[in-house]
């Protein structure tokens, strides 16, 4: 097989793959071989760019950053739908409908209303070509880029009948609950507001500009639309719905056809009750008339087809006592405020306990202990406080100052919403803090695994994780599961672990933001975890190397100047854990601009200017803003301006960018 050939066989496989997985949840191969997949196509399109097209899956995060979206007008209006709420309204429904029908013969479509967010997109010639959110109805933001990076919808239709054919889809984006919940933890260990469900979660990733982001949202999509020629498509709603499945596109598999408002209340009252175990969130169920034709004879108002309604499920509420605000704090140290409630009934489950969020959603509500409150389910399972009941004025409530479980002074960081414990000697982030610091990617000790931990914490022969490296045999031994070899393991895992790089050391301490990728960028720049806690001083030190940004500095700031902290680091340095090497690492003086101070000035052509500070610090630079006698070069390209004048009279070197991209590829070589 040729290499071209086996590209467009990766590329078939891939889609193949993404299919099983994405739309039929049947999966055939495991992730490492989907992996490799993927990085044996990225491995051929290094060498053949010009083979790259836009159906190739890796440019559905392809897209560039964009500024703002494109408005577009669509095709046919995207209107929105009727809501009803009881049976009668149904039948109301059903009444008109044959009344404007006349003798015609008809029947309905049912089908799960999602709850997320509506798209149109156009698919020419049977390729994707472009999406676009709902708007106004009349117009709406163009998100092709956006839409591309959900994997379970074909960039290409390879089969079924709109193979090579214009048409287009209607559908719905949304997050399922796993996903969801991902997102807010992301986004409270990073101090953001988190969505507050996940029909905002994915309309906010649908509005972001850089596709990479969205990409990572993991946004899903239901298509129940298919708008095009009857001749392929069929003139009945569930011919095409049938037809979209073929073509490959993810459909739900509840819909049903029925032929009366009795039949509608039976398939409402059984998706109600599958309600809970649907694992992203639906409110109600749509109707459609089935027959293409009778939908154009009904028409529509203004803003609604006559011929489709919602039926929306039951709000899931109920009006409850909050008697209390109590204060839990996760392994992070995030501190998550909870309403105790006066246990009440709601969607069959008794509640006693939810979430308040944060502090700042406890003043946007106006919450204070004592009051009744509205409490409200989603398809989600954790319930909310939403609001006060009617007629309860808004209270006011003070915020603890301090951690409820060890009682040091909590932080928030500006612009941050989430207060954190910040003491690592926390009793109630001690069990979390000391698995992790055991887990594979951190000090990898094995024998200490959860369990082992809880044991050791609830013997209290463990407040920090510097008190790993005081256990010993007479210690441990007894304990209720241990025996003379198990101990002994233990003792031999710890002993090891004292070995580990640097790095790992770094990502086991749970500094906050710090991820395993920014230990491995502060490792090889320092080479010890001293001249880590010296250059905190100094925090311009720190942020001028790659993935540190102000909020890391921040977080390691508060982290090295805590004295509980400092103890523990010391338990483990008296320990002999490997703290690395004093001078700079070998790995960094073998950098080719290791310790150069870079300023990048003027726009570039052939990369952003992201790109070149990217590829400067993985070289060992320091890309700095402005231009000082300490400057070692300075890189040059279009329209340069003052900083150019700057560097010409101190002396310093400036390159211009062809000269600058030369110097890349040199250092590529290497
Ligand atoms: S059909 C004119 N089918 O509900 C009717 N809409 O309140 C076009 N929705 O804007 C929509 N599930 O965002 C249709 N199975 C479904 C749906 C659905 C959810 C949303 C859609 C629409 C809104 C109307």
């Amino acid at each position: 097989m040729t290499e071209s050939e086996r590209y467009k066989e990766l590329i078939h496989l891939i889609e193949h793959h993404d299919w099983r997985y994405y739309v039929l949840a049947d999966p055939e191969i495991g992730d490492e071989e989907y992996d490799a997949l993927n990085r044996e196509m990225l491995e051929i399109e290094k060498l053949h760019p010009d083979w790259i097209t836009p159906l190739s899956p890796s440019m559905r995060v392809g897209g560039r950053p964009s500024d703002e979206f494109v408005t577009v007008t669509h095709v046919q209006p995207m209107m929105s739908l009727a809501n009803t709420y009881s049976i009668q309204e149904v039948e109301g429904f059903e009444k008109r409908v044959k009344q404007l029908l006349d003798e015609e013969i008809f029947t309905f479509t049912c089908e799960p209303k999602i709850d997320g967010v509506a798209v149109s997109i156009q698919y020419k010639n049977g390729i994707f070509s472009k999406g676009a959110t709902r708007g106004d109805g009349l117009q709406g933001d163009d998100i092709t880029e956006n839409l591309r990076t959900i994997r379970g919808l074909p960039l290409r239709i390879i089969s079924g009948a709109g193979k090579s054919k214009d048409f287009e889809i209607r559908g719905e984006v949304y997050l399922a609950h796993e996903d969801f919940s991902q997102i807010s933890r992301d986004r409270e260990d990073s101090g953001m507001a988190p969505f507050a469900n996940p029909r905002n979660a994915a309309a906010g990733s649908l509005k972001l500009l850089n596709p990479k982001e969205v990409g990572k949202r993991r946004l899903r999509i239901w298509v129940y639309e298919l708008i095009a020629a009857d001749e392929w498509a069929g003139t009945k709603h569930s011919a095409r719905l049938n037809i979209l499945e073929e073509m490959r596109f993810p459909v739900v598999k509840t819909w049903k056809v029925v032929g009366n408002a009795e039949q509608i209340e039976e398939y409402w009252k059984e998706l109600d009750s599958l309600r809970e175990s649907i694992p992203y969130d639906i409110d109600g169920i749509v109707i459609k008339i089935n027959e293409i034709k009778l939908r154009e004879t009904l028409g529509t108002t203004a803003k609604t087809p006559r011929w489709a309604i919602a039926y929306k499920f039951r709000a899931r509420k109920a009006i409850t006592r909050l008697i209390s605000i109590t204060h839990q704090v996760g392994r992070t140290g995030a501190v998550t405020p909870v309403g105790e409630l006066e246990p009440v009934l709601l969607a069959g489950s008794t509640i006693r306990r939810a979430t308040l969020h944060n502090e700042e959603e406890i003043k946007r509500l106006g919450l204070a202990p004592g009051m009744d409150v509205i409490i409200e389910k989603a398809g989600d399972v954790i319930p909310k406080v939403t609001g006060r009941s009617e007629n309860v004025p808004a209270g006011k409530y003070n915020y603890p100052e301090f951690c409820p479980v060890c009682k040091e002074p909590l932080v928030k960081p500006e612009e941050e919403v989430i207060w954190r414990c910040v003491n690592i000697s926390c009793q109630a982030m001690l069990k979390g803090r000391l698995i992790h610091f055991a887990s594979r990617q951190a000090m990898d000790i094995e024998g200490l695994g959860q369990q082992t931990v809880e044991l050791l914490a609830d013997h209290d022969l463990l407040s920090d994780p510097g008190d790993i490296y005081s256990l010993n045999y007479v210690k441990i031994a007894h304990l209720p599961g241990f025996g003379d070899l198990s101990a002994r393991k233990l003792l031999q895992g710890i002993e090891a672990s004292k070995q580990r790089p640097l790095n790992h050391l770094i990502f086991g301490l749970g500094i906050r933001l710090v991820g395993a990728g920014v230990a491995r960028t502060l490792s090889k720049r320092y080479g010890h975890l001293d001249e880590i806690a010296d250059a905190i001083v100094k925090p311009e030190l720190l942020e001028s190397i790659g993935e540190i940004g102000p909020k890391i500095v921040g977080s390691l700031v508060d982290f090295f100047s805590r004295p509980k902290n400092l103890v523990v680091i010391e338990k483990l340095r008296n320990a002999g854990v490997n703290f690395g090497i004093k001078e700079r690492s070998e790995e960094t003086n073998q950098e080719p601009l290791a310790g150069k101070r870079v300023v990048i000035t003027g726009s570039l052509t052939d990369m952003t200017r992201e790109e070149a500070s990217s590829a400067l610090r993985e070289l060992g630079a320091r890309v700095v803003s402005s231009v000082s006698s300490r400057t070692d070069f300075v890189v040059a390209g279009e329209l340069p301006g003052s900083k150019v004048e700057k560097a010409k009279h101190l002396g310093i070197k400036i390159i211009e960018e062809n000269e600058f991209v030369e110097l890349l590829k040199d250092q590529d070589k290497r």
